[in-house]
């Protein structure tokens, strides 16, 4: 009860100070976004349905002011203020959020790109027109105050204008925007996408690696790590060399820190390996959602909820927040409270980052710099090395997290677990027909409107039955590498799963979702908001999908989709146009 946590606010300090366990760094500096007795008195009062909403309102004015000002109010009522003081102090001392942005519109949009002539199904074409008319809805340019006075944002300034997924999330965000890369280069947008590099290349420079979404509240974490890629698919579009040759030392600089910050030894049968996992080693509650972390520390013993913290952190870190993935093997393996991400030794993000390693080699390889070249090309060999001592199953035919505390790979279903052959990070060039036999052994191929995201049905966001486009894409370009006609043809028919799925969410309710509930066909649901719209990740691999097999992907018989008393009706009409055409 808000209430009873707002006298409690002393005492919930202390217990962080004399609690048995060393309380971690805060997520940031910030004592209004990010810690400190204001945030912990305005989230716990819940004004907003949604935590985020406070984090992301700009101040009316200047910190220090409202701090002291917030520090008179919490003296007058003895640190248990009135929710409506609380409302009246907000109202007074923050702005509505959301005037940090304006709407921009994309400089290099144009009419009918060629992608949409590959599309052989008139509805599908008419459709993918639609979503290349949504970049027109996200695109987003920070205001020029932001740059000017940043102390009064939690918005983090950003000097080129760039794509949002969506919904709640209005500013940029870290692995999101690898697929909306993707979708704006089959948009023909280069100049969108070399402005959004440039941020992300800005924040490396001055934070020495990305944050997850551009707010200083994620400052500490980051998100799967994509930008090599995104530089990739860039300068394949571009041919950009010299941007490539500008900005490499900074590509470079940004995969230091996951050497620095996230790697780990791992011994198996005597032989030591290096591998990376996700880790945000800082306390305190998440402060976009804040009163979520509070409470649900409220239930774990006392020392361990900095460790909670954490691990909800790394959780958001690795994009899949939440999932069973990370709780499994904790005390109550059906509870979020279990959370224990930096326990485990994800496939997907090792499969990232052996891809951007073999990128890198390229890259330096192009410009002319052979020792770099050959850095990369050492690290990339010895991490497949890893990989294959560690991660890989070869009985099952797929790869798995392993779990440092049992020193056993986590063998449940993720899509991720064959992240490896999208990331063309295997040797055994059977590895797409093995992975197909393990989709085939777990009964995947039986889930028709999407790959799930595991087999669990836990109501985070990240497992049964919801299922999201990047982690189709993981699968569906997998597969597509084989040599076998019939493991290509499961993964076309992925691709028109998942793209019939999308089209007729979308036939329904005009829009596009950040996941979907592949056992009702809707909306994804579950986890610690509403579902969003929108949505940048979504669109973007509609678009690959399209661009791959555009001549074979159909949007469905119309007849096919009627519901039986549907049909009926349609029978009927057809024999009453026949009989007056008569
Ligand atoms: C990464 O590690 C360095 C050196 O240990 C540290 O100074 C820095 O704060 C860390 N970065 C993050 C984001 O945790």
């Amino acid at each position: 009860m808000p209430g009873k946590m707002r006298l409690l606010f002393p005492l919930f300090l202390l217990g962080l100070v004399l609690g048995t366990q060393q309380a971690l760094p805060p997520p940031c500096d910030s004592q209004i976004y990010c810690h400190g007795e204001l945030l912990h008195q305005v989230q716990m009062a819940k004004l907003y349905r949604d935590d985020k909403e406070f984090v992301d309102m700009p101040m009316s004015g200047d910190p220090a002011q409202i701090l002291q000002r917030f520090d008179e109010l919490a003296a007058a009522y003895n640190h248990s203020i009135p929710r409506d003081e609380i409302k009246a102090f907000v109202s007074q001392s923050f702005l509505v959020k959301g005037q940090e942005l304006d709407p921009w519109l994309p400089e290099d949009w144009r009419e009918r790109p060629q992608l949409l002539y590959n599309i052989s199904d008139p509805s599908l074409r008419a459709w993918a027109e639609k979503l290349h008319k949504l970049w027109k809805d996200l695109g987003k340019k920070v205001k020029p105050e932001v740059g000017s006075q940043p102390e009064r944002f939690s918005l983090i300034y950003s000097e080129h204008p760039f794509i949002v997924p969506g919904g709640r999330f209005v500013e940029f965000y870290y692995w999101d925007s690898y697929w909306v890369v993707e979708g704006l280069l089959l948009s023909e947008m280069p100049r969108t996408v070399k402005g959004m590099l440039q941020n992300f290349l800005a924040l490396v420079q001055r934070y020495g690696h990305i944050p997850n979404g551009a707010r200083v509240y994620y400052l500490q974490r980051s998100q799967p790590p994509l930008l090599t890629l995104m530089m990739h698919s860039y300068v394949t579009h571009t041919q950009d060399l010299a941007f490539l040759r500008d900005n490499i030392k900074t590509l470079a600089l940004e995969l230091d820190f996951w050497a620095r910050n996230r790697s780990l030894s791992v011994s198996v049968a005597g032989k030591s390996y290096v591998l990376n996992r996700y880790h945000v080693p800082y306390g305190g509650p998440r402060p976009e959602s804040y009163s979520k972390d509070v409470e649900l520390a409220d239930t774990v013993p006392e020392d361990r909820r900095e460790t909670l913290w954490a691990e909800l952190k790394a959780g958001a870190e690795s994009g899949w927040d939440f999932s069973s993935r990370w709780f499994l093997g904790g005390p109550n393996p059906d509870l979020l409270s279990s959370i224990r991400t930096s326990k485990l030794v994800p496939v997907d993000l090792n499969a990232f980052l052996c891809q951007a390693e073999e990128l890198m080699s390229n890259f330096y390889s192009r410009l002319g710099d052979t020792s770099q070249a050959e850095k990369y090309r050492k690290l990339r060999e010895q991490r497949m090395a890893a990989m294959q001592a560690v991660l890989w199953d070869e009985e099952q035919g797929a790869w798995f997290d392993y779990d440092l505390d049992t020193g056993k790979k986590n063998t449940e279903f993720y899509p991720t677990n064959l992240a490896p052959l999208w990331a063309g990070c295997f040797s055994d060039p059977e590895a797409p027909d093995k992975a197909l036999k393990y989709l085939e052994a777990k009964q995947i191929l039986k889930y028709k409107r999407g790959i799930p995201s595991s087999l669990k049905n836990s109501g985070q966001q990240w497992d049964l039955p919801n299922a999201w486009a990047p982690l189709q894409d993981l699968v569906i370009r997998g597969l597509a590498k084989s040599r076998s006609p019939r493991t290509r043809e499961v993964a076309f028919q992925l691709a028109q799963n998942w793209i019939r799925t999308n089209f007729d969410v979308y036939a329904k309710t005009s829009a596009m979702y950040e996941k979907y509930d592949i056992d009702k066909g809707q909306p994804g649901g579950g986890g610690e908001y509403e579902v969003q719209t929108g949505f940048g990740w979504t669109n973007g691999v509609a678009m690959i999908l399209l661009d791959l097999y555009g001549d074979q992907l159909t949007s469905g018989t119309q007849m096919a989709f009627l519901e039986p008393h549907c049909l009926a009706s349609a029978l009927l009409l057809s024999l009453l146009l026949s009989l007056l055409a008569q």
